[in-house]
């Protein structure tokens, strides 16, 4: 029995590696137009030459040789700084760009069985979010990630209803060197400001978002730089994230949205939302602390005013910048927050003195305070931060 099992799976093995050597069943041709739409500037694709299309660089198949997975992130997109004269500075070596160029070829659109697809940091020369994405029904994973798209989003995604992991960012924090200035006449000196900021790849708007009703399996969801400003006039405009039940992440920041922080008691697994550079005008609804799984929060840049509630939750928390938000540190650390391990209260007010009981809060290893007015001096007992006090 055992003998013949083996020879049966030689056979299979033997016929399987003479399949695969003439590639993959239904993608080649699609793979190759979609390859041939493209400007591949730095040339990282040169191993496209064989027949085997499911050997090639970012392809996986299925058994049955359908192309499952296609991976074309760019590894190395190029990096930007502002300079001291907010000047935009690359930072990487070439000259030219390491992004792919040209347009999306609707042959893509043909690989039904595509389960992971990632064109991140692609230079799609501000064309349309192709309609055809919606054929693609079995994406688990879709990143569109600063790919230089320029529309509005309205149905192309509302049909993947298999989708876990979305990206469809369009903008990139980048380091801020603008406002450092170095005092050369005493000894060094940095005077900071805000010390970043976002940069542009592509315009994408969403004019509400209705078409995440049916995107009940979304896990993570990234969608900065994304602007939904127009819906976020409505009070009800985040309702329909408020029922992604499974959201671990949501990345909304410099999304130009307005109103209230959207949170909702149903997002049990909730963990790292970001909303930073936005203009929230209003308060940190101390709802936040009902949301158990909540660990790193980014609320930067946000234009929140009134006060910080008690999260003790948080692993991190981010609300440097906003110059409305008062902070008392001897109420906000009246009762350890037992799990911090960063804070960042830059450019907010504190009022008053660093309190003894600051450091009760024994995990806090960043704490980033500058240009907040604290009076007094820094407590001894804090030289146990291992990483920055600023
Ligand atoms: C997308 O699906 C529609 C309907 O099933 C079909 O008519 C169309 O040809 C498909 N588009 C592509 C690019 O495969
Ligand atoms: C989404 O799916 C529905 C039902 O399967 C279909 O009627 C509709 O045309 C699809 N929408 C898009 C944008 O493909
Ligand atoms: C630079 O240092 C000098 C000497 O300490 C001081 O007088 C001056 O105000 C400083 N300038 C700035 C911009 O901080
Ligand atoms: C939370 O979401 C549920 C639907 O999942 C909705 O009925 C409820 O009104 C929401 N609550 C808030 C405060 O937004
Ligand atoms: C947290 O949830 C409990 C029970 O669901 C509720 O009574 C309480 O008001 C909630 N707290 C906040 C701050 O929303
Ligand atoms: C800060 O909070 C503490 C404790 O709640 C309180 O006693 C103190 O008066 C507050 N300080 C200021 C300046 O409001
Ligand atoms: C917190 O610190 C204060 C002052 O250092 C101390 O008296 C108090 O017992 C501490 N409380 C806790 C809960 O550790
Ligand atoms: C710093 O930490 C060490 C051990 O981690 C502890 O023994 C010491 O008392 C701490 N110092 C202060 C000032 O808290």
């Amino acid at each position: 029995m055992k003998l013949q099992h083996d020879f049966a799976s030689f056979i299979f093995l033997l016929l399987s590696i003479l399949c695969v050597t003439d590639g993959c069943h239904d993608g080649r041709a699609a793979l190759l137009n979609f390859k041939s739409s493209l400007a591949d500037h730095s040339n990282r694709w040169s191993s496209w030459q064989g027949q085997n299309c499911c050997s090639r660089f970012g392809i996986r198949c299925s058994d049955l040789l359908h192309a499952i997975a296609v991976n074309l992130r760019n590894p190395n997109p190029d990096s930007f700084i502002l300079n001291i004269n907010s000047q935009l500075v690359s930072t990487s070596d070439s000259k030219t760009s390491t992004a792919v160029q040209g347009t999306i070829s609707p042959s893509l659109f043909s690989l039904h069985h595509l389960r992971y697809l990632d064109l991140s940091f692609k230079d799609f020369m501000f064309s349309k979010l192709p309609t055809g994405f919606s054929n693609l029904t079995r994406l688990t994973y879709l990143s569109l990630e600063n790919a230089m798209f320029s529309d509005s989003i309205t149905t192309q995604f509302a049909n993947l209803t298999s989708l876990r992991w979305l990206d469809l960012s369009c903008s990139l924090k980048i380091v801020d060197e603008s406002s450092i200035s170095y005092n050369l006449t005493s000894s060094l000196r940095v005077t900071g400001g805000l010390l970043s900021s976002y940069i542009y790849f592509g315009h994408i708007s969403s004019s509400n978002l209705d078409w995440l009703w049916g995107l009940r399996n979304l896990r993570e969801l990234r969608l900065s730089g994304v602007d939904p400003s127009k819906a976020s006039q409505s009070s009800k405009w985040a309702e329909p994230l408020s029922i992604l039940s499974d959201l671990r992440l949501l990345h909304l920041s410099n999304c130009g949205v307005f109103g209230m922080v959207p949170v909702n008691q149903s997002q049990l697994h909730l963990h790292s939302p970001r909303m930073d550079f936005n203009s929230l005008a209003s308060a940190i609804p101390k709802e936040l602390a009902n949301l158990t799984a909540l660990s790193v929060l980014d609320l930067s840049s946000a234009n929140l005013h009134g006060s910080i509630p008690f999260l003790p939750q948080l692993q991190e928390l981010y609300v440097g910048n906003n110059l409305d938000i008062a902070i008392n540190l001897s109420s906000m650390f009246a009762v350890p927050w037992t799990h911090l391990e960063r804070l960042d209260i830059q450019s907010t007010q504190v009022i008053g003195s660093i309190p003894a009981s600051f450091t009760n809060t024994t995990s806090l290893v960043q704490f980033t305070a500058r240009n907040c007015g604290i009076q007094g001096s820094v407590l001894s007992s804090m030289a146990n931060l291992s990483e920055k006090i600023s």
